[in-house]
Formats: structure tokens, C-alpha cells, sequence
């Protein structure tokens, strides 16, 4: 920043002279150096949109209030934080861009002179926010602006203030890490249904927002359904009517929905559980199709809020139900986007330009690097018919599910219980926001790895492992081992 002029200095003793006296939002003031408009806004949550509330004036109540000013006009805002959430406040016409602010009740506050006339935008620069909702509209009346700012305004535009009230968002985290395991059982599934008639099932569901650990030494805030990655595997019936009731934690941060693919009606559920922190949202629905679905998080910016961890299966049995297995295991795939390379050590933050590149860090089975290698593999004998409901999260990339060294027996191609399955399957395609079902029987005793057969994503932390136990089985497979995959 260059160095600032008399008339610059004047300025800021004016601003943070008013800034002590605790001006009174929504007025308007006037001094030799011009008129002050003052504004003070709350960010806040409403119908399940994350925006910006007027406080006292005329925009006292208003939710994203159209702000005003005429040319010259030095601009004053303060943004304080409603809900606790870290928001901001940016006017990008006139290069005036807030501090972060986070922390219920804390504030910053924002000055800059309107240099030119016309219709202009402010916005929360936060990933997501201003898709999410915060946004509103700056009518200056006057001379319109030009596309070069004058010199002094420049000065004006980045003129935080508070500066103690906003905390690096990296330097919060670490503050009070309280890791938990965020990564799903692949066991973790419900008894099978079979034959009974169809009835009213109730599912919990509840977002909550927790640190975990993502690899070894790199922890990362995961949104998550039921407080691990993939969220609740979910088991009802063809013609069941699921009663489905969506919590929000009170600690989270933002707001939280669900989408069943599932489900039959507008929006998947999505459009009657954007529920904001601390309250429960409720729809039902009937389950007319079988087969493996998806369900996720639809609150904007969707692909973030599954990014983080948002998604799980839910399994719509056919009328007579799946036919009875030795083992089942419940295995999902996703991306995550952090700000630090794959394997940077400490806390990550998610980052949204890497997300819109399709640029991802990790690939994760089950929420983490790790998360069915070392700390839960799926198990299983030597003679037993396994299945896998395998699905993809994403949000962006497909996989290529591959077991190396099996063959699938059965494929339940795009997770359709209905149609005949394939057989004989050595890697099967399953899309963002699909599933597959497949069922092999174990011949040989070790370890097989489950994989993408992109396998570049091995080196991103992609991998899991099928331990059989039991007896060798030189008939089908033997020689001297030399190392190489699975041993
Ligand atoms: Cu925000
Ligand atoms: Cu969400
Ligand atoms: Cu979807």
C-alpha cells in the first residue's frame, strides 16, 4: 500500500473516531470531509439460506438489504457474526473487501468511498456463502463509476479495523483439536430385511461438523451424517415409507440438508430439510424403487458439502429381499480438496479452487487415508460369499472398482437389483452419485486390495484391503512368493 495522504489520514481519524463512539447504524452523518453512511449488518440463517440481516436504520430486519449511498459517500459497515459462523463482507467494485469475522457477536468493520454511480453487488467471499445466499445489492446515486478508481479511494478501501477480533481461521483450529474417528465400520450395516410387509421406517439422520483425521499427521474438518464418512448405511424395503428426520448439530457451522436418490419428488427430500444449526427438519417419502442408492447433503455449495464428507447408501430391498450372503461390507469413495499437498502435515483447510478445478489432494475410501488398510480392513474365510455395496460419494470423480487379485462373480451393474447381473466381472464403472453391488466367493487365502483402477489415486491414499483367512489352496493358486501387490 502506498503511502497515505493528509487528506487519507484525516479520513481514518474520522472513521475510527466514529468506530469508538459506537455510531448508530443506518444513519447518516456529515462532516467537513464529506457525508458518512453507516450500515450495520448480522449474518444470519433463513429458510435455510445463509445471509446477511440488517441491524437498526432503515434495513433494521431486512434479510440481504439493498444498501445505498450517493458518490463521495464514505461508506461505512459493520459486520457482525449472528450465528457464530466466519463470514465476510465484500464490495469487489470498489476493491473494499472486510476482515474475516467468526465467533457469535464478534464484528468487523469496513470503510470506503463511493467513487462512482450505479447498481453493485456485496457479497460473503467465503467458499460457498454467496451461492449459499449472502449477497445483496449497493445502488450509489450519481456520476457513474469509472473503471479506474482514484488513487485515495484505493487507500480508503482497505482500511479494517478491529483487527483483534479476527482470528486466523488456521490458528482456530489447531486451538482446540479434538480428533475423533470419523471413519465409517465397512461392517457397519443393518440385518437384512427379506419378507415382511412394507411399513413406516424412521431414519435419523444428524449433520455434524467434526475434526478428523485424514492421514497420518493431517487432520481435516469433516461434515459428516451421523459423525463419520460415508454417513449411517441405511436398510429398508420396497414400499416402506421412510420417515426421515434431519438434524442439524448445534455446533455446526452451516446449514445442512439431505437428497435420497431414493426417493420419488422434487429435490430428493432436499427441498424440506435445509435445517440450519440446532434444529430438525422432517419429510416422508415412499420408497418405490429398489436398488442401491445415494443419498447426500443439497445445500449450496453441494459439491463442498459433500467434498467434506456428505453422502452415504441407502438400500431399497426388492420384494423377497437380497439373497443371503456370509459377508457384507458397505465401502464409499470420495475426493477431498485441503489447501496443503497430499501428506502435508497438521490441520487442512478445504479449498474450493481446487474443488471447481476438479483438482483434488486425496481420494478416500471410507473418509480417510488409511480407513480400510490399517484401521478397519474388511474380513472374511476362505469359502465365504462376500458382497460389497460400493458406492460413490465423488462429488466429481468415477471410479473403477477393482479387487486385485478377484473376479467378480456377480455384478449388480449400476447398483439395479432388478435387472439380471452381470458375471464375471474384473472392474466395474460406478458414476458420482451411483453405486454398484458385487458378490465374489474367496478361493484363496491373503490379503486383496480394494482399489480404483485409476491408480494414480493409490498415490493419493485410495486403497483398502480384503484379508481372507483359511487354508491355502495350491489347486487354484501357488508358487514362491516375491513380493508385489497383496503381500
Ligand atoms: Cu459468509
Ligand atoms: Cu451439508
Ligand atoms: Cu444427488
Amino acid at each position: 500500500m502506498k503511502k497515505p495522504s493528509t487528506k487519507t489520514l484525516l479520513f481514518l481519524v474520522l472513521i475510527l473516531g466514529l468506530n469508538a463512539c459506537g455510531g448508530q447504524p443506518g444513519k447518516t452523518l456529515t462532516s467537513k470531509e464529506g457525508t458518512t453512511v453507516e450500515y450495520a449488518l448480522e449474518s444470519g440463517l433463513e429458510d435455510g439460506r445463509m445471509v446477511y440481516i440488517g441491524v437498526g436504520g432503515e434495513i433494521n430486519g431486512q434479510t440481504n438489504p439493498t444498501l445505498t449511498a450517493n458518490v463521495g459517500d464514505t461508506v461505512k459497515i459493520t459486520l457482525t457474526s449472528g450465528e457464530g459462523a466466519e463470514h465476510d463482507i465484500s464490495f469487489p467494485d470498489f476493491n473494499a473487501h472486510s476482515e474475516h469475522v467468526s465467533g457469535q457477536g464478534n464484528s468487523t468493520t469496513l470503510s470506503f468511498i463511493a467513487d462512482g454511480g450505479g447498481s453493485f453487488v456485496y457479497f460473503c467471499t467465503l467458499p460457498g456463502h454467496r451461492e449459499a445466499g449472502m449477497e445483496g445489492k449497493f445502488e450509489v446515486t450519481g456520476e457513474p463509476k469509472m473503471a479506474a478508481a482514484p488513487p485515495e479511494s484505493n487507500d480508503a478501501a482497505v482500511t479494517p479495523t478491529e483487527p483483534s477480533m479476527v482470528m486466523p481461521v488456521s490458528a482456530q483450529a489447531s486451538a482446540s483439536m479434538d480428533v475423533t474417528d470419523i471413519v465409517r465400520d465397512p461392517t457397519d450395516i443393518p440385518p437384512a430385511i427379506g419378507v415382511r410387509e412394507p411399513t413406516t421406517v424412521r431414519i435419523n439422520l444428524e449433520s455434524v461438523e467434526v475434526d478428523g483425521q485424514l492421514a497420518d499427521g493431517t487432520t481435516f474438518t469433516y461434515w459428516t451424517f451421523n459423525g463419520q464418512v460415508p454417513g449411517p448405511f441405511l436398510r429398508v424395503k420396497i414400499g416402506d415409507t421412510l420417515e426421515v428426520h434431519m438434524k442439524n448439530n448445534t455446533s455446526s457451522t452451516m446449514t445442512h440438508s439431505v437428497d435420497f436418490h431414493a426417493v420419488t419428488g422434487p429435490g430428493g427430500g432436499a427441498t424440506m430439510t435445509q435445517t440450519p444449526p440446532g434444529q430438525e427438519t422432517m419429510f416422508t417419502a415412499k420408497a418405490l424403487n429398489p436398488g442401491l442408492f445415494v443419498y447426500h447433503c443439497a445445500t449450496p455449495m453441494v459439491a463442498d458439502h459433500i467434498a467434506n464428507g456428505m453422502y452415504g447408501l441407502i438400500l431399497v430391498e426388492p420384494e423377497g429381499g437380497l439373497e443371503v450372503v456370509d459377508r457384507e461390507f458397505y465401502v464409499m469413495q470420495g475426493e477431498i480438496y485441503t489447501t496443503g499437498a497430499f501428506g502435508e502435515q497438521g490441520h487442512q483447510m478445504p479449498d474450493v479452487e481446487k474443488l471447481l478445478n476438479e483438482d483434488p489432494e486425496y481420494f478416500v475410501f471410507n473418509g480417510a487415508v488409511g480407513a480400510l488398510t490399517d484401521l478397519k480392513p474388511l474380513k472374511a474365510d476362505v469359502g465365504q460369499n462376500v458382497r460389497i455395496f460400493f458406492g460413490v460419494g465423488g462429488p466429481n470423480f468415477t471410479s473403477s472398482f477393482h479387487v486385485i487379485g478377484e473376479i467378480f462373480d456377480r455384478v449388480y451393474d449400476n447398483a439395479s437389483l432388478t435387472a439380471t447381473p452381470l458375471t464375471d466381472v474384473q472392474t466395474v464403472l460406478v458414476p458420482t452419485g451411483g453405486a454398484t453391488m458385487v458378490e465374489f466367493r474367496l478361493e484363496v487365502p491373503g490379503r486383496y486390495i480394494l482399489v480404483d483402477h485409476s491408480l494414480s489415486r493409490l498415490q493419493r491414499g485410495l486403497a483398502g484391503f480384503l484379508v481372507a483367512e483359511g487354508e491355502e489352496n495350491p489347486e487354484i493358486y501357488s508358487g514362491t512368493p516375491t513380493g508385489g501387490s497383496g503381500h
